[in-house]
C-alpha cells in the first residue's frame, strides 16, 4: 500500500510524451490540478500529488458511456470512488471538456460544447480558480492560486456518489443547508442514482439510516462516537475510527483511518448493502470489513450452483467451472437464475478427445446443500466412485458418511467453518488441463486470518448476517409484516388443529400459508393491551431480524383475539432435543454451535440498534432449531406485549423459576442481565443434558449448577458432562462454557458479563477466568445435600420451595 508511484518515472514520461503530446496540460504528466484556461479531454487525467488518485473519463463495466470519475491510481482494476456526471453521460470524449468556466465553476461540456454537468460552485473570479485532486481522493475547487489563503469553494467529498472515503462526512452542512448522503449506482454499468441511499437521519440525532426509495430499511445509532451496536472495526484495535462531528459548520458522521497505509472505502452497493472495503496488498484484492444491514444467505438467492459469499463483491458468484445462466440478470444483481456448466459432463464417456471423463473439484468451507442421499460406503474413494457411477450425481461430501447430491445444487454458501464439497466437473474444466483457464479461484477464507487479527472477531458477525436481498428487500419494505384476518389464520392452521405446544402466553399451532411456507401461529392469552399499543409493539418486533432470532411474519388483531405468526422451525425446541431420552443425542460440537447461536441472538436483542429488548424468559423451551440445527431465540418481546402482568404470568409458569435471576425474584428493577443469568442456567443444562434440578440415581435431589460450580472450581470438568456424550467433547470448550456459566449466574448483576462479551468469549476472542462461586448458590446452601457438602463452606440443596415446578 506504500506502492509509490513516482510521478515522473521514465516510463510515464515516455508514455505521456507519446500519448499526451498534443494536450494543453503541459506539466510532467502528473498535474494534480486544473486551472482556468486548461481543459481535460480524451485520455487525459490529473493525478494527485503522491499518485494515490486519478481523475479523468472512464466507462464503467460494459457501458459505452463516458463519465468523469476519480479512481485509485495505485490499485489495479479502476475502482471508482466518485462520479461527476452520473446522470448525464457523454458518448464521446475526444472533444468533450472538463474545465473551469468563465464564472468559476467546474463544468463538463459534451462534444457540442453544451454543459452537461456543473459543480454549481460560486467563485469570485475565474482566473484564480483552480481544481485540485488531493491524495485523499477529494477534488477541491479553490480560489486564489497566488494568495496564501486558498479559499475552499467546493469539494467532491461534499457531493459523494456511492462512496464515503476516510475524512468524508455524511450529514448536514449547517452553512449551506446541504445534506450529504450516498446513493447507490443503478447497477455496475450505470452510475446513475439507484434506489438506496445512506446518511444520518435528518430527524434523529446521531443515527445513521439506510433508505430504499425513501423508506427506511436500516438504522444505527452513533453512540459515543462509535457505531452502536458495535460493528466490527469499531473496537479500539480497529484501524478505522468512527466519529460524529457536531460543530458550527457540520453535523455529520465520518470515519478516519489511523494508519494511512490502510486503504479503505465505504460503499453503498446497488444491492442495498453498505460495505466497508479494505485493500489487501498481498493478494491484490478488496475484502469486506463489515456489511450492513447484516444479511443471511438463503432462499436460493444465488440460484443453482451459485455460491453465496459475504466476501464476494456481488454476494453471489458461480461455482468453479460454472458461469451465470443469464449474464444480463447477474449484472443487475439478480442471481436467482443461477449458474450453468461451462462444459457439460461426459459421464463416463471416455471416448472423448482427451480421453478423460469427469473429475471432482474440491470446495472447502462450504455449507453443504440440504437433502443429500446418504450412501453406505466405506471410504471417501468409494463415495467418489459412487457419485461418478451415477450420471445424475453432481457432488459428494465425505465426512464419516457419504452424501451425494443429484440434480441442481441450491443454497451453496461459503462459510467460515462448514465442510468440503466435491463438485463434479468435466475434466477439461480443471485448472491445468489443456483447455482450461489457469485462473484459480481461492475458495478458502484462510486469508482472513492472515490479514488482520481483528478479523477473528468479525467472523461471528460475518456469520450472523441477517437476511437480505435486493428484490426481497423491496418486498420487505412494502410488506414487512403481514396482517392476517382471524379467518385467514383459521384456514392457515386448519382451524387450529395441529398444536405445537403451549406456554404461559398461549398455544402455538402449525400452519401453512398459500405459498406453502410453514408457519407457527401463536394465540396470545391474557393480553390486556389496547389495539394501538399492540400494533406498535408488533411492528417493533417485526423489525427484529437476526439469524439467531425467530422471525415474526405477521399478526392478527381482532378484538380480544391476538395472534402472532412466526416462521416455522422444523427442528423443534431445544428442550425436546436435550432432555428427552429419545433418538439421537446432541453432540458437543452441535451444542457449542447452539450455545453460540443463542448468545448471538440475545446479544442482538440486547444491543441492537434502536432499543434494548430484554427477553425475560430465556430457557431451552424458548430456543428453537431450524432444520440445520441453527439455534433461534423465540418468544422475545413478550414482556412488552403482555405489559405489567408479565412477571406474574412468568412466576406462575412451570419450569421458569429456575432461570430467574435473584433480583427479579426479589422484585428489584431488572436489566438485560436477567437474561444473562437465565442463559447461564441454561448453559448448565446444555453441559449436563439434564434439567438443572433432577433426581439423581440414588434418589436424592440435586441442584446441578451448585454441583457444577464446585466442580469447576475444583477443576473436575468432565464429570459434569452429559454422560451420553461418552466424554466426546473438546475439553477446552467445555471448560470455557462451564466457567462462563458460573460467571453468568453471579448474584450481582455487575459481575455477570454482557451478552456481547459472552459471544466474544465463546468465539475464543476473550479468555474467561476462573469464576468465584456464585453467592446465590451459597445462599441456597443448606446442609442436607449429599452431593455438594464435601466443600465445607459450600453446601447446597435444591432451591427453596417456591420452585416446586422444578420437579416434573
Ligand atoms: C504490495 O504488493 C506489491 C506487489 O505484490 C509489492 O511490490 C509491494 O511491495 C507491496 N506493498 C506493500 C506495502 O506491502
Ligand atoms: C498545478 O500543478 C502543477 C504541476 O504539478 C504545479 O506546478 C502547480 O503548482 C499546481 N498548481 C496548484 C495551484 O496547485
Ligand atoms: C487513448 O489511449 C488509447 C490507448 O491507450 C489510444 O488508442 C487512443 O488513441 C487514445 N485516445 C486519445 C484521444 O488520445
Ligand atoms: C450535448 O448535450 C446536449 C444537451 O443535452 C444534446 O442536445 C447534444 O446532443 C449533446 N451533444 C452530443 C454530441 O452528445
Ligand atoms: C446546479 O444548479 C441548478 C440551478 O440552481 C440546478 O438546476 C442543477 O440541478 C444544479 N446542478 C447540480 C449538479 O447540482
Ligand atoms: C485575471 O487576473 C489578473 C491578475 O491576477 C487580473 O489583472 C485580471 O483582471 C484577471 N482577469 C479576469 C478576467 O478576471
Ligand atoms: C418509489 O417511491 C415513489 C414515490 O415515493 C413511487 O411512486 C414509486 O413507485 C416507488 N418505486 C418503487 C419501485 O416502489
Ligand atoms: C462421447 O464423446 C465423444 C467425443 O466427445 C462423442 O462423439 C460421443 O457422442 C460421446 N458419446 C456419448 C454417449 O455421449
Ligand atoms: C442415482 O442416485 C440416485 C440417488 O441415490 C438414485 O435415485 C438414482 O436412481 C441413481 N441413478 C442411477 C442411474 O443409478
Amino acid at each position: 500500500m506504500d506502492t509509490e508511484i513516482k510521478p515522473c518515472s521514465s516510463l510515464s514520461i515516455l508514455l505521456l510524451f507519446f500519448l499526451f503530446s498534443s494536450l494543453n496540460i503541459q506539466h510532467c504528466g502528473a498535474a494534480d490540478n486544473l486551472s482556468f484556461g486548461e481543459a481535460l479531454s480524451g485520455n487525459q487525467t490529473i493525478v494527485s500529488k503522491e499518485g494515490n488518485f486519478e481523475l479523468g473519463f472512464f466507462t464503467p463495466g460494459n457501458s459505452r458511456n463516458y463519465y468523469i470519475g476519480i479512481w485509485y491510481k495505485t490499485i489495479p482494476g479502476q475502482t471508482v470512488i466518485w462520479v461527476a456526471n452520473r446522470e448525464t453521460p457523454i458518448s464521446d470524449t475526444s472533444s468533450a471538456e472538463l474545465k473551469i468556466s468563465e464564472d468559476g465553476k467546474l463544468v463538463l461540456l459534451n462534444s457540442s460544447k453544451i454543459p452537461v454537468w456543473s459543480s454549481n460552485s460560486t467563485a469570485s473570479t475565474s482566473n484564480s480558480t483552480v481544481a485540485v485532486l488531493l491524495d485523499t481522493g477529494n477534488l477541491v475547487i479553490r480560489n486564489g492560486v497566488t494568495s496564501n489563503r486558498h479559499r475552499l469553494i467546493w469539494q467532491s467529498f461534499d457531493h459523494p456518489t456511492d462512496t464515503v472515503m476516510p475524512g468524508g462526512c455524511l450529514g448536514l452542512n449547517k452553512i449551506t443547508g446541504e445534506r450529504q448522503s450516498i446513493t447507490s449506482w443503478e447497477n455496475s454499468d450505470n452510475p446513475a442514482p439507484g434506489p438506496f441511499t445512506g446518511s444520518t437521519d435528518p430527524d434523529g440525532s446521531n443515527q445513521f439510516v439506510l433508505l430504499w426509495n425513501g423508506s427506511e430499511i436500516w438504522r444505527c445509532e452513533l453512540w459515543n462516537g462509535q457505531f452502536y451496536p458495535p460493528i466490527p472495526g469499531t473496537q479500539s484495535s480497529s484501524p478505522i475510527k468512527f466519529t460524529f462531528v457536531n460543530n458550527k459548520q457540520r453535523n455529520c458522521a465520518m470515519y478516519t483511518v489511523l494508519d494511512s497505509s490502510f486503504i479503505t472505502r465505504s460503499v453503498i452497493h446497488s444491492s442495498g448493502l453498505l460495505r466497508q472495503w479494505f485493500w489487501v496488498n498481498s493478494t491484490q484484492e478488496w475484502r469486506t470489513y463489515y456489511t450492513v444491514p447484516y444479511f443471511q444467505c438463503d432462499d436460493s438467492q444465488c440460484g443453482a450452483f451459485g455460491i453465496c459469499d459475504q466476501q464476494s463483491p456481488n454476494i453471489c458468484r458461480c461455482s468453479y467451472g460454472f458461469e451465470p445462466a443469464s449474464a444480463k440478470e447477474w449484472e443487475l444483481n439478480v442471481w436467482r437464475s443461477g449458474c450453468v456448466r461451462k462444459t457439460s459432463l461426459r459421464c463416463g464417456n471416455k471416448s472423448s478427445a482427451d480421453g478423460e471423463g469427469d473429475k471432482f473439484f474440491e470446495m472447502t468451507h462450504m455449507r453443504l446443500p440440504a437433502n443429500p442421499w446418504y450412501l453406505t460406503v466405506r471410504s471417501a474413494e468409494d463415495c467418489e466412485q459412487a457419485c461418478l457411477n451415477n450420471c445424475s450425481c453432481n457432488a459428494y461430501a465425505y465426512g464419516g458418511g457419504c452424501s451425494i447430491w443429484t440434480g441442481d445444487l441450491q443454497n451453496l454458501e461459503q462459510v467460515y467453518d462448514g465442510g468440503t464439497l466435491y463438485i463434479r466437473l468435466s475434466a477439461s474444466d480443471f485448472p491445468g488441463s489443456s483447455s482450461s483457464h489457469k485462473l484459480v479461484i481461492s475458495l478458502t477464507l484462510s486469508v482472513i486470518g492472515g490479514i488482520l487479527g481483528i478479523l477473528c472477531a468479525l467472523v461471528g458477525l460475518i456469520l450472523a448476517f441477517q437476511r437480505r436481498k435486493q428484490i426481497w428487500m423491496a418486498k420487505q419494505v412494502e410488506s414487512s409484516l403481514i396482517q392476517f384476518t382471524y379467518g385467514d389464520l383459521q384456514h392457515v392452521t386448519k382451524n387450529f388443529s395441529e398444536r405445537l405446544g403451549s406456554g404461559g402466553f398461549g398455544s402455538v399451532f402449525k400452519g401453512t400459508l398459500i405459498d406453502s411456507t410453514e408457519v407457527a401461529v401463536k394465540k396470545l392469552e391474557g393480553l390486556r393491551q389496547g389495539e394501538k399499543q399492540f400494533r406498535t409493539e408488533v411492528r417493533t418486533l417485526a423489525g427484529i431480524q437476526h439469524v439467531n432470532v425467530v422471525r415474526l411474519r405477521g399478526f392478527c388483531s381482532r378484538g380480544s383475539k391476538k395472534l402472532l405468526v412466526y416462521e416455522y422451525m422444523s427442528g423443534g425446541s431445544l428442550d425436546s432435543h436435550l432432555f428427552r431420552n429419545n433418538s439421537t443425542v446432541l453432540g458437543w460440537k452441535m451444542r457449542y454451535q447452539i450455545i453460540l447461536g443463542i448468545a448471538r441472538g440475545l446479544a442482538y436483542l440486547h444491543e441492537k440498534c434502536r432499543e434494548c429488548i430484554i427477553h425475560c424468559d430465556v430457557k431451552p423451551d424458548n430456543v428453537l432449531l431450524d432444520r440445520d440445527f441453527c439455534a433461534k431465540v423465540a418468544d422475545f418481546g413478550m414482556a412488552k406485549l403482555i405489559g405489567r402482568d408479565f412477571s406474574t404470568v412468568l412466576t406462575t409458569m412451570r419450569g421458569t423459576i429456575g432461570y430467574l435471576a435473584p433480583e427479579w425474584i426479589s422484585g428489584l428493577p431488572i436489566t438485560s442481565k436477567v437474561d444473562v443469568y437465565s442463559f447461564g442456567m441454561m448453559l448448565f443444562e446444555l453441559i449436563s443434558g439434564k434439567r438443572n434440578a433432577t433426581q439423581s440415581e440414588d434418589g436424592s435431589k440435586i441442584f446441578f449448577p451448585c454441583l457444577a460450580a464446585t466442580k469447576v472450581i475444583e477443576g473436575d470438568i468432565f464429570s459434569l458432562l452429559d454422560h451420553r456424550l461418552n466424554g466426546v467433547a473438546d475439553i477446552e470448550e467445555v471448560t470455557r462454557v462451564c466457567r462462563l456459566a458460573c460467571w453468568c449466574i453471579q448474584e450481582s448483576e455487575g459481575h455477570r458479563p454482557t451478552m456481547g462479551l459472552v459471544v466474544q468469549i465463546l468465539e475464543g476472542v476473550l479468555e474467561v477466568s476462573m469464576p468465584p462461586l456464585p453467592r446465590a448458590l451459597q445462599v441456597l446452601a443448606q446442609d442436607q445435600s449429599q452431593r455438594c457438602d464435601h466443600l465445607s463452606s459450600i453446601k447446597c440443596k435444591d432451591p427453596p420451595d417456591q420452585s416446586l415446578d422444578f420437579y416434573q
